[in-house]
């Protein structure tokens, strides 16, 4: 299993750490269940400080690593609005990040910056405080931490049917400039004989070089504009909304017909049995709330579940696993 100074981007994962974090995410969820678990996971990195850098709006992501924080002791400090910080007076992103450093033991950041955190991280390396950095969203690029509690959700979803291997995943909706499906789909490629289906209006497509990424691994995939047929034959929908807030650079996307990429209440009965549906959130229409109460909807708990991976994560980067894989409860 490969040892990690950053979380970068989701191709810095294998296999063995995606297993390994799941089970330990698992024991973590055992130790919520009692007060003396809780208090043990608070002793475990108390020392320690974390800064919380996001400049791209977040709600789940924020809460769900400043809770994370909180579960294991960690004070974390934050800035989410830059222009409260010395960027307004002309600072450079890479002298307040190496400032963080200075006072902090771990950085997570958000940035609407593609390859940011990889510049950031680099730059930390070289510094005499190399912390390590946590990419918490970057741009169109990558959400590493989502694929991890989306690979976390799927494994406890097929539990009882064999685990992620030999699934079908659809993925829905803005392909082309949402992160989430990008991460999420380097991961699969980890799964044997998983497949992915990706349904979209022919504008949001993939991108070149995930689809190279894919060619170059083992894992079948198809790219279609129909989606009823894409759902019917899937084990786990995963949907995402159209991801407007990079129209600038990415066209006009009201231009863009997506009504057929929504997920209604109508289509649960073609859906199998056995599906699972998921969605990073935030939504808009793409997924009808009428289907919140369907036992195969999977989006709150996935959410949830985003807060013990990312406690799995930072034990792991600042490590302390062992602390919690080897106790019996
Ligand atoms: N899934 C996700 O990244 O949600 P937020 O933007 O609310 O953090």
């Amino acid at each position: 299993m490969a040892a990690h100074r950053h979380i970068l981007n989701a191709s810095q994962f294998d296999r063995p750490f995606l297993d390994r974090l799941c089970r330990l995410t698992n024991k973590i969820r055992q130790f919520d269940k009692s007060k003396e678990g809780l208090i043990y996971l608070q002793s475990l990195l108390a020392h320690k400080r974390a800064m919380l850098y996001f400049t791209q709006p977040s709600t789940r992501t924020y809460l769900s690593f400043q809770s994370a924080c909180h579960i294991l002791g960690i004070k974390n400090s934050e800035i989410r609005d830059p222009s409260t910080s010395s960027e307004r007076k002309g600072e450079s992103i890479e002298d307040s990040l190496q400032t963080f450093s200075s006072y902090v033991d771990l950085i997570i950041m958000r940035s609407p910056v593609g390859g940011l955190c990889d510049r950031i991280a680099t730059m930390l390396d070289r510094s005499d405080r190399p912390i390590p950095l946590i990419n918490a969203g970057s741009g169109p690029d990558e959400h590493p931490t989502q694929a991890l509690l989306d690979i976390y959700t799927l494994e406890r979803s097929f539990k009882n049917l064999g685990g992620i291997e030999g699934k079908t995943i659809c993925m829905v909706g803005d392909l082309k400039r949402g992160r989430t499906v990008r991460s999420l789909a380097k991961l699969v490629t980890l799964y044997p004989r998983a497949k992915i289906i990706f349904a979209s209006p022919k504008e949001f497509k993939i991108e070149a070089d995930l689809r190279n990424t894919l060619k170059g691994s083992a894992t079948e995939f198809l790219e279609t504009e129909d989606f009823i047929d894409a759902i019917s034959q899937s084990d786990a929908v995963y949907m995402t909304r159209i991801q407007d807030e990079y129209d600038v650079a990415g066209g006009d996307s009201s231009k863009v017909d997506s009504s057929k990429f929504c997920l209604l209440a109508e289509h649960l009965k073609i859906m199998k049995e056995t599906a699972v549906i998921m969605h990073p959130l935030p939504r808009r229409n793409e997924l009808d709330p009428a289907i919140d109460h369907d036992p195969r909807a999977k989006y709150w708990r996935q959410e949830r579940n985003g807060m013990w991976t990312r406690v799995a994560l930072m034990t792991t980067l600042l490590g302390v696993d062992e602390h919690i894989l080897l106790p019996e409860l």
